[in-house]
């Protein structure tokens, strides 16, 4: 199934190569980087266990209401539109004081449905209807309803739920877009997740922009180069419309 929300990086094109590299039995699939969760909707099921996680609190609150609260979500969206000015709103309003997790929820999800490139930062123009796209949340909730979904930074997660059985998918930001991202994403983080990646007992496969330092980082691994098209350049030229990412894995 499709995700609900657009994201910075996320795996819309990617996942089949993703998940197609993933081992045939997995314990527990734990998503470290969710974002949209691309690739956890791209399977009815992943493992036994299954973990989103991303550090981004309004993103996981949103997670949270549509797998706890989804009538109540729905309901609340059901007043909103798509149009510049309540999307000037919601940006001002999504965080202040006093607000219910559902309320935030809402306009949080209004943002990235109606922002450009689900920015969450500048509106984009675009007619989409809003009762299909609550509608969805519906086939969300169900898929959600034995998910675990957390709120950790990244080395702590891996701590938590590293098992010899599992099979831990990483989709941290690439190198050189980290400001694109709410979350802070020094340069040093990219360090900080290697040295948490070595040693795990179970199994991983990171996706990455592919790139020299991000080689040197992750040389004692398998890595592979896939090719994609860049969506908009490849209408216009062809010559520069190809790209690689990296996927790395220690199996
Ligand atoms: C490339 S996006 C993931 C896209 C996702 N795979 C998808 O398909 O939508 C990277 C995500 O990493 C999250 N992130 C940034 N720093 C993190 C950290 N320290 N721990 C966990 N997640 C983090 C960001 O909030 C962002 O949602």
């Amino acid at each position: 199934m499709n995700s609900f929300i657009g994201w910075i990086g996320g795996k819309k094109l990617l996942r089949k190569e993703i998940i197609q590299r993933f081992p045939d039995k997995i314990g527990r699939y734990i998503e470290v980087c969710g974002g949209a969760g691309w690739v956890l909707f791209g399977k009815e099921r992943h493992a036994e266990l299954e973990v989103y996680n991303d550090v981004n609190g309004d993103l996981v609150n949103l997670f949270k209401c549509i797998k706890y609260h989804c009538h109540e979500l729905q309901r609340e969206l059901s007043f909103m539109l798509n149009s510049r000015e309540l999307f000037e709103d919601f940006k001002t309003q999504y965080n202040v004081r006093g607000m219910t997790d559902i309320q935030r929820a809402a306009r949080f999800f209004m943002l990235v449905k109606t922002s450009y490139g689900s920015d969450v930062r500048s509106y984009g123009c675009v007619k989409k209807d809003v009762s299909v796209m609550v509608e969805y949340l519906t086939k969300i909730q169900e898929r959600l309803a034995r998910v675990v979904i957390e709120n950790k930074d990244f080395e702590s997660l891996i701590k938590v739920y590293d098992k010899p059985d599992a099979l831990l998918y990483l989709d941290p930001p690439y190198y050189g877009t980290e400001k694109y991202y709410e979350a802070d994403f020094p340069k040093d983080d990219h360090k900080r997740l290697c040295e948490a990646l070595k040693g795990i007992k179970g199994k991983f496969l990171l996706s990455y922009n592919d790139c020299e330092y991000i080689r040197e980082l992750y040389k004692e691994f398998t890595i592979e180069e896939i090719c994609r098209n860049h969506n908009l350049v490849g209408r216009y030229n062809d010559k520069d419309s190809r790209y690689n990412e990296l996927i790395i894995r220690n199996y």
